[in-house]
């Protein structure tokens, strides 16, 4: 059984504030940063510290904790204006994954309600939170390993596990399941240009839990499925607007293409947390745009030629058609679109 939330905490409530995995260091060194208000939490995000849709949303839940600790000692008369000004610092660290504001939404909404004790209770919130997003994960896992045939073998994207989610994974935790379940015959992951995130810490997560991996650069991608070596692309997403338009990392929509093309299956997994059902599609996303100097070079060293100019969006669009099967914890909507949507949100009284 992978048991991999345990094995590391890449999110944690400590004594002296929140402790994160810098991830970007990963999976050469393994280094924990601590940080002590909100700011130097947005600053975490931006900087890709810690990533990954849920993931980011977690850590913005502790860092409105971390205000509220800093506030109300050191401004008692506006500490909550204070608080709020900080939601907004939170909010603008990065603009695509809708986790983001979904979290610090419910922590917004527990600052109005807060009693006598705010810290406690913020932190009892934002903990809450992390153990819905591993337990939603967990389910996620069984519901898309139910969908896999034994002898499968699939493709992941970007990273999609413990790392980007508060434990166990979206993509990855399918992969877990399915491994545990015994199915799978091969996991093959994307390198992920530009961050690695693939090559560092998809490999890095799977490495730790003895699931074989594959890693091909990207490349390779359609290659590997014209010669009939895959039969699943799994990835997770950053958002997912009423119409079923996946936004994730850069090169997902170029993956879906190719899946349609050769007949391999697309399956996206997301938390409820992810969905967007304000946002009508997803061309309406605001896509992050990365800087230039994360194209033109590598791990600090350039490659590109000097005077080359690049352009670094960081997700993209996949349309609603080309996905086979969206996963959710309270279950799988097959070939998703703006009615199927309307009607699974609305059956679990989320609507609107
Ligand atoms: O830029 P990143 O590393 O934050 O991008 C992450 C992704 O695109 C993930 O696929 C997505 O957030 C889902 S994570 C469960």
């Amino acid at each position: 059984m992978t048991e991999n939330i345990a094995a590391f905490e890449a999110i944690e409530w400590t004594a002296a504030g929140l402790r994160l995995l810098d991830q970007r260091r990963l999976p050469g060194e393994e280094v924990y940063l601590d940080l002590g208000d909100a700011a130097a939490v947005a600053v975490a995000i931006r900087d890709m510290v810690v990533r990954g849709a849920p993931a980011i949303g977690i850590t913005a839940a502790y860092g409105v904790v971390l205000s509220v600790q800093q506030h109300l000692e050191q401004s008692p008369a506006d500490w909550r204006m204070r608080v709020n000004r900080d939601i907004e610092l939170l909010a603008a660290a990065r603009p695509t994954a809708v986790n983001l504001v979904w979290a610090l939404e419910r922590m917004r909404k527990c600052l109005a309600a807060a009693g006598d004790e705010p810290v406690r209770e913020l932190l009892e919130e934002a903990a809450r939170l992390h153990r819905e997003d591993i337990s939603a994960n967990r389910r996620m896992g069984v519901h898309g390993a139910n969908l896999i045939n034994k002898g499968d073998s699939v493709l992941t994207y970007c990273n999609a596990g413990s790392l980007a989610t508060g434990g166990y994974g979206t993509a990855l935790g399918v992969i877990r399941s399915a491994w545990d379940a015994g199915k799978l015959e091969k996991v093959f992951a994307c390198e992920t240009r530009p961050w690695l995130q693939g090559a560092r810490l998809t490999a890095w997560e799977l490495v730790r839990d003895d699931i074989p991996v594959t890693l091909i650069t990207d490349n390779s991608a359609a290659f590997l499925m014209q010669g009939k070596q895959l039969q699943w692309v799994i990835t997770g997403a950053d958002r997912v607007a009423a119409n079923g338009d996946v936004i994730n990392k850069i090169g997902t929509y170029q993956l879906a293409v190719a899946c349609r093309y050769h007949g391999v299956k697309m399956m996206v997994a997301a938390p409820l947390s992810t969905l967007d059902m304000a946002m009508p599609c997803g061309q309406q996303v605001t896509i992050e745009e990365r800087p230039a100097a994360e194209v033109l070079s590598l791990a600090g060293h350039a490659v590109a030629a000097a005077g080359a100019a690049a352009w670094n969006p960081a997700f993209d669009v996949t349309p609603a058609a080309l996905v086979d099967s969206l996963v959710t914890e309270e279950g799988v909507i097959s070939a998703p679109d703006r009615e199927k949507l309307g009607e699974f949100v609305g059956a679990l009284g989320l609507a609107g």
